[in-house]
């Protein structure tokens, strides 16, 4: 059994969700086309605040927001840009239990876009409900004449029993942003690195696999990703988590972000080019 169905809007925000088997299921906000619930191995995986805000304007606090076309505060518009705050449309769905349960949504720009952002792009993201894992592909095509300079990253909130037990490899020996010390660069020299503070950092030239150990349910989740070259990890803390009006203030101990983003330096793309990446999320057996 596969299925794809549409939630209706008084429930929430509209949303799909898709469901393999008993096996995994996933909600996909139209919004901002935000992944809200991620069940692998009969557990959701996704962090989403109590606080959360769905109400098709601001940025949902957990999941998976998309970020695009600016990670980070921006001279043109909001923080990490308008792509998760944005209504994308529903273009494509796969519900044959013999292949793969997939849907894929496309965000164009427009008339508010361009009021933003001036320039012409087509974006398609397709979230995928493999055997053991979910895929999330991610392209940007250049649909105008000018070239495009854009960063982009998958925002992606995970799930933890407590943040003092999680650790995270394939950072040792990386260099990292740390924009919690005013931008000003490190090396990593932890294999496993932990997380015991107001955490912010932009990790570059990541190995295309993590592992983030200790999560929901003790389970190791495993983090792939392709051409996404950085990784980004968050955690606001006691103080900032305070500050954040769609956050508990608690909740800070229940959730990692570990972002798989091209941030460091941006995506250029030609006329015509297209650009693509992808992250698997999939629990370690
Ligand atoms: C992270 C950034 O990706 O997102 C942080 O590195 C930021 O600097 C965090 O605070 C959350 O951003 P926002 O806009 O959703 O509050």
């Amino acid at each position: 059994m596969a299925s794809l169905k549409f939630v209706p809007k008084e429930e929430r925000q509209e949303q799909v969700v898709l469901a393999r088997q008993l096996e995994s299921s996933a909600n996909v906000q139209l919004h901002g086309a935000t992944v809200t619930s991620l069940t692998l191995n009969g557990c959701d995986r996704l962090f989403v605040s109590e606080k959360a805000v769905f109400n098709n304007k601001k940025a949902i606090r957990g999941g998976i927001p998309v970020i695009f076309p600016q990670f980070g505060p921006w001279d043109l518009g909001a923080q990490h840009g308008f792509a998760r705050t944005t209504p994308w449309v529903l273009t494509d769905k796969q519900t044959d239990p013999k292949k793969e349960v997939l849907c894929t949504f496309e965000l164009e720009d427009d008339l508010e876009t361009r009021s933003i952002w001036n320039h012409k792009f087509k974006i398609k993201y397709t979230v995928a409900l493999k055997k053991k894992n979910a895929v999330f592909d991610f392209s940007v095509t250049n649909t105008g004449l000018a070239k495009l300079e854009f960063t982009c990253l998958l925002h992606t909130y995970f799930r933890v029993d407590d943040i003092a037990n999680v650790s995270i490899t394939g950072l040792n020996g990386l260099e990292y942003v740390d924009k919690v010390r005013g931008g000003a660069t490190f090396t990593e020299d932890r294999d496993l690195v932990t997380v015991g503070e107001n955490y912010d950092r932009v990790y570059q030239q990541t190995p295309n696999k993590h592992e983030i150990r200790n999560t929901i349910d003790g389970a190791t989740i495993i983090l792939e990703k392709n051409n996404f070259p950085d990784t980004v990890v968050w955690n606001p803390w006691a103080e900032k988590a305070k500050q954040m009006s769609d956050f508990g203030d608690d909740e800070y101990t229940k959730m990692i972000c570990v972002e798989a983003g091209h941030v460091s330096t941006p995506v250029t793309l030609q006329p015509e080019q297209t650009f693509f990446a992808s992250q698997s999320i999939a629990v370690k057996s």
